[in-house]
């Protein structure tokens, strides 16, 4: 049985489809080469993350297809309800990287709190000639602990980034108009937990209160955080986008930042990605990292093992 890793698959996932029998084909071909290679090569798995597209064309031209597993969560790039009218089993791994995620979002806020972003850009260049004047202008960082944090979309990564926050002591607030309440478990290392009962709290309530805020909502038919909403936000708050880009409104953020509403953003996900705007990339009160929530090799690990475990119970 023949596995096509078209993006990559990790070391521990190959070991364990190897062991388990299958033959792993973790090569890149190009999307115009897909179908040819996959029917020349009898693959029945085809493995993608988000490069590889598997539209009607892909899904039509190979009918020897069984599984067709997305390492992640989005499934933008699978016609997944056209592969099931087919027959074919659609996988993905919505779990495995929702800590990472959460961990990245904490990157960000403590960044921007300490301007660990823009110290970064600027002691290269005037460390040595200017260190005073750079000591003073990041003088004024402060504590996340003790801090409200708001978090839009209690899903699987929203839960992982409060875990983080009530680990360091903040207080966390969320709003999700599917879930009123919510049960979050800090686990720590020597597998002691404190559990903590959370209550939604409408939009602009959580708006009006969090002192920093971060989005973890799929991705919407209009911006979820435009002009209105920076205009309700607290003076000073910080704000992060590791969802989706088209969430925030990329030019009322740069126009809250420089009217001093916003302090800092943090951003992994981009409206034109992957060409994001200059305006962005160059403001120096916005953390940048260039989509990569998920692109841990714990998680990758956790996306492997997860793919195959799936795929062996499937052909159990
Ligand atoms: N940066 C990265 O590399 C990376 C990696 C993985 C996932 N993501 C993105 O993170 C986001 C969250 O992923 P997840 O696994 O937690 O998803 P999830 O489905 O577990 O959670 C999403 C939550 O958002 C809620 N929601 C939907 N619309 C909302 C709205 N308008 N307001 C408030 N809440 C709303 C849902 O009820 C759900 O609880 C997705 O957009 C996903 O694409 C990014």
């Amino acid at each position: 049985m023949k596995i096509l890793a078209n993006d990559g698959i990790s070391k521990s996932g190959v070991q364990t489809l190897e062991n388990a029998g299958f033959e792993i084909l973790a090569v890149n071909v190009a999307q115009e080469q897909l179908v040819s290679y996959i029917n020349q090569n009898k693959v029945s798995v085809l493995l993608v993350r988000s490069a590889t597209k598997v539209f009607k064309d892909v899904i039509d031209g190979c009918p020897g297809l069984k599984i067709i597993g997305r390492g992640g969560v989005g499934m933008d790039n699978i016609d997944v309800d056209y592969a099931k009218s087919k027959g074919i089993h659609v996988i993905n791994t919505p779990e495995a990287s929702s800590s990472s995620v959460a961990e990245l979002v904490f990157a960000h806020l403590f960044s921007g709190v300490r301007f660990l972003h823009d110290a970064n850009r600027n002691m290269p260049l005037e460390g040595d000639s200017n260190f005073k004047k750079l000591k003073n202008a990041y003088a004024k960082g402060i504590e996340l602990r003790g801090k409200t944090l708001g978090i839009i979309g209690f899903g699987r990564i929203g839960v992982a980034t409060a875990r983080i926050a009530l680990g360091i002591g903040m207080k966390v607030i969320f709003t999700d108009p599917f879930l009123d309440e919510a049960t979050v478990t800090v686990p720590f290392f020597d597998n002691r937990s404190i559990s903590f009962e959370l209550t939604s709290t409408p939009l602009e309530n959580l708006l009006k209160t969090a002192d920093f805020i971060s989005l973890h909502v799929p991705a919407q038919k209009s911006y979820l955080i435009g002009k209105r909403e920076f205009g309700l936000m607290k003076d000073g708050v910080g704000i992060v986008n590791a969802a989706r880009g088209g969430i925030l409104d990329e030019v009322a953020l740069v126009d809250a930042l420089e009217s001093g509403k916003v302090a800092f953003a943090g951003l992994d996900v981009y409206e034109s990605e992957p060409i994001p705007e200059i305006r962005i990339l160059m403001h120096p009160d916005i953390s940048l990292s260039p989509h990569i929530g998920a692109a841990t090799e714990e998680a990758q690990d956790r996306i492997g093992m997860e793919l195959a475990s799936q795929i062996i119970d499937l052909y159990k």
